[in-house]
């Protein structure tokens, strides 16, 4: 039986684009067929640092991003990008779940194996449109935002399942519909079609983020709306914006005093 955990390293620490998909579709394979699990006796996480990144896309600050419109073809192929650039570091992100949280429930591990699977897929097909645009993954500048979050919230599971799932993947359930009409109605239904895709499976990742938001919380005794409006006061501030989808965030497991806590939170930013 191989471990979970070494094969969860491996893709983290993988440096080349096609590499880190290739392992990643791999090794998610490997544990669906029961070949790999997480070793009972595992020592305790390294401390979290940089996961491999391809040379490019350079990483700036999100301010010397340049604000593109959808109506160029060179905008349209930039925001393709931004969104591959999301979905590159959403493996990283599933992957770390994996790696870094020991002693979880098998489900855990299940889950997050899965939700770096989609993500590779995701950022594939993304891929591959661009690709159509005459382009390619690193062409454009990013941000790395998303994986300063993992490394905020390395020390506890709970944080991080509050934090990325919930606050920073499920930014995408309240922004992609918008983009989807917007490219629907400049005629680029390839694009949209990947959106609808990803849209629907991302309810479920956000909604494995509740899950265990709330399996951290149960098993500490804590309250989980109090804590998730704490949680969204000490990191969240810079990277809430309204509004919010209603409807997709409570089928991804939001009460209704968790939407409250969030638009409250979103207001006083
Ligand atoms: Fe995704
Ligand atoms: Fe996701």
């Amino acid at each position: 039986m191989r471990s979970l955990l070494d094969a969860a390293r491996e893709c983290l620490d993988a440096t080349g684009i096609d590499a880190k998909i290739a392992l990643t579709q791999r090794h998610a394979a490997a544990f669906l067929r029961g070949e790999s699990a997480v070793p009972a006796d595992a020592p305790p996480a390294d401390p979290i640092g940089m996961p491999g990144r391809p040379p490019r896309p350079a990483l700036v600050h999100p301010r010397h991003l340049p604000r593109r419109g959808f109506g160029s073809s060179e905008g349209r192929a930039a925001f393709v990008h931004s969104i591959a650039h999301i979905e590159f570091n959403a493996v990283d992100l599933a992957w770390d779940a994996v790696y870094r949280f020991r002693g979880m429930p098998g489900e855990y591990y299940a889950d997050w194996v899965r939700i770096a699977d989609d993500e590779a897929r995701h950022f594939t097909l993304l891929r591959g449109r661009l690709q159509a645009l005459g382009h390619d993954y690193g062409d454009f500048d990013a941000h790395n935002g998303l994986w300063e979050m993992c490394e905020k919230t390395a020390h506890d599971g709970l944080d991080r399942m509050a934090l990325v799932p919930r606050v920073l993947e499920a930014r995408g359930l309240d922004v992609t519909p918008g983009m989807i009409s917007r490219l629907r109605a400049l005629g680029d239904d390839d694009t949209a079609g990947i959106l609808e895709v990803i849209l629907r499976e991302e309810v479920a990742h956000v909604a494995a983020g509740s899950r265990w938001f709330r399996w951290h919380c149960e098993r500490r005794g804590i309250d989980p709306v109090t804590k998730f409006r704490a949680l969204l006061a000490e990191y969240a501030r810079a990277v809430l914006h309204g509004p919010f989808n209603i409807e997709a965030r409570a089928a991804a497991g939001f009460s209704d005093d968790e939407l409250a806590a969030l638009m409250d939170a979103a207001a006083a930013a």
